[in-house]
């Protein structure tokens, strides 16, 4: 089939080589003409992992390419996907919809014939029935343009096995005028539904809540055993072996209940608050009032990690502190909301000399927090440290050895706000190791 994409940041760029991976022709859509040079070239413009195979190899094959015209894009075929960012609006909880109703007035307009916009970008309830209103509106094709929503439901780091080979489909679509979408996603997805993927067709409404009630659900999970964690701080328990508990009982289930410093990136934050913002305008805000508290627990986190190191070194005026880690999860090169990065600039606006070291995210960094310390490796970011702060648990983190640091640090002071080293080890080493909701 032939596919068009709009939007080609990490989930655009990302469902386009993907489409492409399943034998489609595909064309990426941006406004952004340095990115579409940068794939047009088969480079991912940020990290992640094995989608620059699936990007070249197909950017290669001819079934890939990238443009800024939205002409170019609307004469090619009637299959598009919307998969623009939806931030937080600038001091607001809700989620600012500019992108993609910019994407829907330029595009509409252009459609002549019978097509479906498929939306992938996570909105608040109601704006796909709003969305396919003005694009019928706009269109010349009239009912002939549909709207349906196909939420996306990959995770930065794992993004081209969960595009390829997901836990489940959703569709909405409108159910008070049935048209094609579902027939055009079928054959759309039609090599992950021969491999038995859970298809589910819903109303446009359910759709959207399918994916805002997933992440509101992932939110919460990691605020629990967050929440969890500050009482087995209190009492000196162990959250980590708590939680390794917990998972056994299925219903439970272990993923998810890792304490630390808490969620960040570009999804679970803004999308738990447009999902309060969104109840409170359909009158429903009672039933959310708990994700303020997700929320709140959240952020303490991260201000409990600033304490922490404050109780370790006596003051933080003058303290040097490495800062392993400033993604917002490993195998990403992601900082947006980081809980890394805010630790780090906490610190140092509170008199801390930081610096930091991360595998993949320095530019990304160095952008956002341009006063902070940057070092080339993690021995480097740790020369002559007072303490040794793990906030992103990258596998080169987790394999770090007493001995790789011993000789570098003033002090052998570790905290791990991942809890992911093992405290035996290190202490025996004759560190003082500093876990999380751990003795
Ligand atoms: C999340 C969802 O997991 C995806 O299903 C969804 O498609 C995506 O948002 C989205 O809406 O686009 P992602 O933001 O890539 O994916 O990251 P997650 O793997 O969910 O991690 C989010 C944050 O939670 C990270 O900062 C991570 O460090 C933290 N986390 C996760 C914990 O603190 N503890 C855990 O046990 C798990």
């Amino acid at each position: 089939m032939r596919i068009a994409v709009f939007g080609a940041g990490y989930l655009g760029a990302t469902q386009a080589a993907c489409l492409a991976e399943l034998g489609h022709e595909v064309v990426g859509v941006d406004v952004d003409p340095a990115k579409l040079a940068t794939l047009d070239a088969g480079e991912v413009p940020f990290y992640e992992p094995g989608l620059g195979d699936v990007l070249r190899r197909n950017v290669a094959a001819g079934r890939l390419r990238f443009t800024s015209s939205h002409e170019q894009a609307a004469a090619f075929t009637g299959v598009y996907f919307l998969c623009v960012g939806t931030p937080q609006k600038e001091g607001e909880f809700a989620a600012d919809l500019g992108y993609v109703e910019t994407v829907i007035d330029t595009l509409a307009p252009l459609v002549t014939g019978p097509a479906v916009i498929f939306g992938k970008s996570t909105v608040p309830v109601g704006t796909a029935q709003r969305l396919g209103a003005r694009a019928r509106e706009l269109s010349p094709a009239g009912t002939g343009l549909e709207v349906a929503w196909n939420p996306e439901f990959l995770r930065e780091g794992f993004a081209v096995q969960d595009t390829l080979h997901p836990d489940r489909l959703v569709l909405g679509i409108d159910r008070h005028r049935p048209g094609r979408a579902e027939e055009v996603a079928r054959e759309v997805y039609a090599q992950l539904l021969a491999e038995d993927v859970p298809f589910l067709i819903t109303d446009l409404a359910t759709a959207e809540l399918v994916k805002t009630a997933a992440n509101a659900f992932l939110a919460t999970k990691v605020s629990f055993i967050n929440a969890i964690s500050e009482v087995c701080e209190a009492v000196g328990a162990d959250v980590t072996v708590l939680a390794d508990a917990l998972g056994y009982d299925v219903r439970i289930g272990r993923r998810f209940l890792d304490a630390g410093i808490g969620f960040g990136g570009g999804c679970l934050p803004k999308d738990i608050r447009a999902f309060m913002a969104r109840a409170g305008e359909l009158g429903a805000d009672q039933a959310l009032t708990f994700l303020r508290e997700v929320d709140t627990i959240n952020m303490r986190r991260r201000s409990r990690m600033v304490e922490l190191v404050r109780h370790t070194c006596g003051s933080l005026l003058g303290v040097r502190v490495a800062v392993l880690g400033a993604a917002f999860k490993p195998d990403s090169d992601d900082v947006r909301d980081s809980p890394a990065l805010n630790v780090a600039g906490q610190l140092q606006l509170q008199g801390a000399s930081v610096n930091v070291y991360d595998p993949k995210a320095m530019d990304n960094s160095r952008a956002l927090f341009p006063t902070l310390g940057y070092a080339p490796t993690a021995a480097d970011a740790c020369q002559g440290a007072d303490v040794v702060l793990v906030l992103t648990e990258w596998s080169e983190f987790r394999k770090l050895q007493p001995g790789d640091l011993d000789a570098v640090v003033r002090n052998k002071v570790l905290i791990d706000g991942r809890n992911c080293l093992d405290p035996q080890q290190w202490r025996g080493a004759g560190w003082t190791y500093c876990g999380l909701g751990r003795p």
